[in-house]
């Protein structure tokens, strides 16, 4: 079932540090789509050790639903703690603090005895257009606007939770409580009902200027206030782990716990990514182009999302391309079960640049940025008998990097300048597919010495928590190194810059057909 490393990216031998002495541990936890992952690290913000537990399957009962269990979460958790202590040969004794991190946007919902009510309808769900335009309607494209700093989506919190009002009125006169997904776990582990600005901004319902809940909102759709958690900065303490969850962990009771971040947040905050000029490509199940901002930057079309950051008085904007690594893990489970993605990407080098004219459009669960349709459908265009599977591979990894470069463009549009992106996540593993980025994006792609996303930043959050750092910027300046970068290749570039126009061409062409 579960997933363990063996200890990573050791600068030193022993973890026998300054001021802590030799077993000093700062964990953070990371609850993805396709598993919780728990990681250690020491002092000085050096990864120790990891382990990951998967989830269920994503249950996809109907085409752009997409369901998890919450309690299952909680489960692959304390797995993952109880494996990563064990890993470390450590006990709980040696956690001083703890972050969360997390997959944005799921709707979580608890009764009066704060039992989970209904599996949670996560990110990808695109159910709830009927509620976007009813919120639209009610509220108004510009106050919403106002409110909250971006449109509202089908993938965020509130149309979902509209959603069980309008479809499970019985589930829905149920609800005292509604939480994020990594703060469903918080609150096993705490007890409290916390979340953080960063996560809390893409709810649809967080006022994203001024850091707090959008009353406004919730009183213009008469919502009940008392269902919301409250809200931390993520580098402050939301509460301690308890006696229950110390025996369900093997974390020691009384270790606190900080707010954390969405998983974007958090891993840019394990990418460095925390003043600007700096951005990131974060290839996971969705791909994320990330920009640190230190005042709230929009694009007027509402294209990429305007967030808070996991940095006080921060901000960020992000585009995101919903079916990135799940381009790949569609193809594998469904045209190459068992393969592994290695013998994949290796398979797809094997084609030219621009796969012989084949293109692929990675709508696999609608899409955000740039087209904000949750209607869009994927598939291959420009399909031949000529094709070989490995130019199908190939288009798979173009088509999610156009997407990208969609992304990228409108963050350099809005005026944040860069000349190198950090990637990370499962996809930049693939040299190939780092080398294909930087010839698509024509930057500098640059990568660093801990390729841990989401639940690095989340432990870095917890040793500034806790009081070891100052402040996010100066643990990034300490544990954060670039080791290793890749430049565009002019011959490819030329390729793909004439590819992503066609690419670009074919959502206007397609989109009346769905
Ligand atoms: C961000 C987003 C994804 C999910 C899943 O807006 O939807 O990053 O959090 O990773």
């Amino acid at each position: 079932m579960k997933r363990t490393e063996e200890p990573m990216n050791r600068t030193t031998e022993e973890p026998c540090l300054l001021q802590f002495g030799c077993m000093a541990y700062w964990l953070g936890i990371d609850v993805g789509t396709g598993g919780t992952r728990a990681l250690l690290v020491d002092e000085v913000g050096q990864v120790r050790h990891a382990s990951t537990a998967p989830h269920e399957d994503v249950r996809m009962e109907r085409p752009l639903w997409a369901e998890q269990r919450p309690e299952n979460w909680w489960d692959a958790a304390q797995q993952a703690v109880r494996s990563v202590l064990a890993e470390a040969k450590i006990t709980g004794k040696d956690v001083r603090g703890v972050g969360l991190s997390g997959q944005m946007h799921g709707l979580v919902i608890l009764d009066a005895s704060y039992q989970v009510i209904r599996p949670a309808l996560i990110w990808s769900d695109q159910r709830s257009q009927p509620q976007v335009d009813w919120i639209n309607h009610t509220v108004g494209k510009d106050a919403v606007l106002r409110y909250t700093a971006n449109p509202v989506l089908t993938g965020f919190t509130l149309p979902k939770l509209l959603w069980v009002r309008d479809n499970e009125p019985r589930n829905f006169e149920r609800v005292k409580k509604m939480l994020l997904p990594k703060d469903y776990v918080r609150f096993r582990l705490t007890g409290e009902f916390a979340s953080d600005v960063s996560d809390a901004s893409g709810t649809a319902l967080f006022d994203v200027v001024q850091r707090r809940w959008s009353f406004e909102m919730m009183d213009a759709l008469k919502l009940d206030r008392g269902i919301l958690a409250r809200v931390y900065e993520s580098s402050d303490v939301t509460g301690s782990i308890t006696e229950e969850a110390a025996r369900d962990t093997g974390l020691e009771p009384g270790t606190p716990v900080v707010g954390g971040g969405g998983d974007q947040a958090s891993s840019a905050v394990g990418n460095g990514i925390v003043e600007t000029g700096v951005v990131s490509c974060t290839l996971g199940t969705s791909g994320v182009v990330f920009a640190h901002s230190d005042k709230p930057q929009y694009d007027p079309a509402g294209r990429v999302h305007t967030f808070c950051h996991a940095v006080k008085g921060a901000w960020h904007v992000m585009g995101v391309t919903q079916g990135a690594g799940l381009s790949l893990q569609w193809f594998r489970n469904q045209l190459a079960p068992g393969t592994d993605y290695n013998a994949l990407t290796a398979e797809a080098a094997t084609a030219p640049a621009g796969s012989q004219g084949l293109y692929w459009l990675p709508y696999l669960m609608g899409e955000r940025t740039p087209h904000l349709d949750a209607s869009a459908r994927g598939g291959w265009i420009g399909l031949t008998a000529k094709h070989k599977r490995a130019d199908l591979i190939r288009s798979l990894l173009e088509g999610v990097s156009y997407s990208q470069k969609d992304c990228l463009d409108i963050i350099e549009q809005i005026g944040v300048s860069l000349d190198s992106v950090r990637v990370s996540g499962g996809g930049a593993r693939s040299p190939f597919w780092r080398q294909m980025l930087a010839d698509v994006f024509d930057k500098r792609v640059v990568t660093l010495q801990t390729q841990e996303g989401s639940a690095y930043g989340a432990a870095l959050l917890a040793l500034v928590g806790t009081g070891v750092y100052q402040s996010v910027p100066e643990v990034s300046k300490a544990a954060i190194r670039e080791v290793d970068s890749v430049s565009p290749q002019q011959d490819s570039v030329r390729v793909y810059v004439k590819g992503h126009a066609v690419y670009q061409s074919l959502y206007p062409a397609l989109k009346a057909l769905w």
